[in-house]
């Protein structure tokens, strides 16, 4: 990791309509964070009454440095609050997703529809063998079905591992494999740009490498309906016909774990983040509501995809949980054209709209007749996540998209954290390219290697100083790696970013420390694309890095070396792009690839990414003390 460094920071400040401030669930910020500093337990204790707990807990937190327990011995389902707590309440016929596909398809699910979904095929994976603690893969585009089958492992205690649709089938099966899952849930096809991606092929490919997988789920869109393998494949739609309606709650403990979901690693395999029912739960219920200020009429659409965490929290548990209706969008955004998605906002009433900044800068590229075509008189709020949204993102965003109305919410997290960590509250004032301050709830704090706190303009690293309740538990099947977030810098949580704060302690996120890529507001690792490569004949060894880039954040540029005999003429970039696309994904797929006699590395053999990254952008490599010669 780097040492400090001095940045410097631009000021401008954008106050939003004061009426904003006066209504919202949080009204006043400073006075928030107060609260929370002087007691933080008793902050979150109140939270967590809002919501229905089977037995409430003997102590909100037991803090036993790096490991925290929350809600101890808390008994509780997420799903009773995200569905029964509704169904029993006023919001039973409210819609709680509204779905629209890519091949235009419309779907609205009440609260009390999704609900009778979600029970049915909880008792379908019962039917399967599938029990608590059980782990269950779910590969699926995004439909309503892929929250139906989140929603059915929590129901019965089964632990989801969520796998992007855009992921490949080496990809796919390292990550069953990983977490063990006993059944798969998929279906036959995604659609993008009008395309189906076969992600059953994919799944097939992926099993022949994963026996651990008893049984596979098949969700069949397609017509003709493909045939199915019936030793261990079987039908959704069969499965829930014959599947008993009611099925009860099953009690989780606070600590139970609720989900594994995989992010890149900085070395070697992608790390199972392991979180749990009843802190996660309490984390999500409370950003979602105060962070987005969603009020009980609001249309509320993540563009996110549910295999991410940005789905997770933000589309399925935090929404749900507090009750809002969930818009859900299978698809791109310029598809089949650039102003498909103000066109969703304008039919759907969308009030508050979170999405990525490399979807708000193509948005910019392709000009502001696209939204200026509709009606987004509707929204409210406006939220960013995943990378920087830098201060041309933000102002275009700010004007074309909320009309200068709409307060914008760039709200820092990662998979470990669950949940928002730092943003700009409503009613604060807005600065371009600064996420903002620590989330009443968090101590986030931006340090030097020791863990002092760096002055405003020294950039330093991102860090959380104390647990917060939806906190990663550990690494599955590997928890050194989950010591290693809070061994790094005594005391603290390193969540691998660089970051500075200005004199008022608002925070700008720089970008990653470590050998995380994040394209497009996806988070590669660069050794997992390294060895795809690897594993291509002519190749030899590969390096990979990040480089910016002014619409996906960051590209990602490979280095080669080539076997003997092997020649980088014949098309060979063309043939390791698609090695990749098909072990990974497209989303691994380099933008760039340049061949090299030998790569930088240490005398002890690690391969100098940064000397290759320095080179690369024109900058001062730092110390190369360490380099081979
Ligand atoms: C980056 C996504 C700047 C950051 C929720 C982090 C951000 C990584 C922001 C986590 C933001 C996320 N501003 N950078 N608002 N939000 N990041 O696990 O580098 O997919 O560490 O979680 O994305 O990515 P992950």
């Amino acid at each position: 990791m780097a040492e400090t460094f001095a940045v410097k920071l631009e000021e401008k400040s954008y106050l939003p309509d004061p009426r904003c401030k006066a209504t919202a669930w949080t009204p006043d910020y400073t006075r928030a964070y107060q609260e929370f500093v002087r007691d933080p337990e008793a902050f979150w204790d109140r939270i967590a009454r809002e919501l229905v707990w089977f037995k409430p807990w003997d102590r909100v937190r037991e803090w036993n440095y790096p490991y925290a327990k929350w809600f101890v011995n808390a008994h509780l389902n997420i799903t009773y609050n995200c569905l029964d707590r509704h169904v029993a309440g006023d919001r039973k016929d409210k819609p709680a997703i509204v779905w629209r596909g890519e091949q235009g398809e419309e779907r609205v699910l009440s609260y009390d529809g999704l609900y009778r979904e979600v029970m049915r095929f909880a008792n379908s994976l019962a039917s399967l063998g599938v029990g608590k603690g059980d782990r269950v893969c779910i590969y699926m585009p995004l439909v309503p079905e892929q929250v139906i089958a989140m929603l059915a492992c929590a129901r019965i205690g089964a632990v989801h591992s969520v796998v992007f649709g855009g992921f490949g089938p080496d990809a796919l099966a390292m990550r069953i494999n990983d977490a063990e899952a006993k059944v798969l849930i998929t279906a036959d096809a995604g659609y993008r740009r009008g395309k189906a991606i076969p992600l059953l092929g994919i799944a097939r490919e992926a099993l022949t490498h994963a026996p651990c997988v008893e049984r596979v789920v098949v969700l069949r869109r397609e017509t003709p309906a493909v045939d199915l393998d019936p030793a261990r494949e079987v039908d959704y739609g069969d499965l829930m016909v014959h599947a008993a309606p009611e099925c009860p709650a099953e009690t989780m403990d606070a600590e139970d774990p609720l989900f594994i979901l995989y992010t890149s690693g900085s070395t070697g395999a992608p790390k199972g983040i392991v979180h749990t029912c009843g802190g996660y739960m309490v984390g999500t219920y409370y950003t979602t509501r105060h962070v987005f200020d969603i009020k009980e009429n609001d249309v509320y659409w993540c563009t996110a995809d549910t295999g991410w965490i940005t789905g997770h929290s933000y589309i399925v548990y935090g929404p749900l949980a507090v009750g809002t209706t969930v818009v859900l969008v299978e698809g791109t955004p310029d598809y089949p054209d650039p102003g498909a998605y103000w066109q969703l906002i304008r039919d759907l009433g969308v009030t508050i709209f979170y999405t990525a900044p490399t979807a708000i800068r193509m948005f910019m590229r392709y000009g502001d007749g696209w939204p200026a075509k509709y009606d987004l008189s509707t929204l409210r709020v406006l939220g960013s996540v995943g990378e920087p949204l830098n201060p041309e993102a933000f102002e275009w965003y700010y004007r074309a998209i909320g009309g200068g109305r709409c307060p914008i919410v760039d709200t820092w997290w990662q998979t470990e954290t669950g949940m928002q960590m730092v943003t700009t509250m409503i009613g604060e004032a807005m600065k371009p390219g600064f996420a903002g301050k620590p989330i009443p709830g968090a101590v986030v704090d931006v340090v030097d290697r020791a863990g002092n706190p760096v002055p405003p303009g020294t950039g330093g690293f991102l860090v959380i100083k104390e647990p917060w309740p939806a906190m990663l538990r550990t690494v599955h099947g590997n928890d050194e790696r989950y010591r290693a977030y809070w061994n790094t810098i005594p005391g603290c949580y390193t969540a691998g970013d660089l970051a500075v704060k200005d004199q008022d302690g608002y925070i700008m996120v720089i970008g990653r420390a470590d050998d995380l890529i994040v394209v497009s507001g996806h988070n590669i690792g660069t050794a997992e694309v390294e060895s795809a490569l690897v594993s291509h004949d002519a190749v030899a060894e590969a390096a990979v890095i990040g480089k910016p880039d002014p619409l996906k954040g960051n590209v990602i540029k490979a280095f080669v070396t080539l076997r003997m005999g092997a020649d980088p003429g014949d098309g060979l970039s063309d043939e390791l792009a698609r090695h990749v696309r098909k072990s990974l994904g497209p989303v691994a797929v380099p933008a760039e690839i340049e061949y090299m006699d030998r790569l930088p590395k240490t005398r002890s053999g690690k391969i100098m990414r940064r000397v290759l990254k320095a080179r690369e952008l024109g900058m001062d490599p730092g110390d190369i003390s360490t380099l081979e010669e």
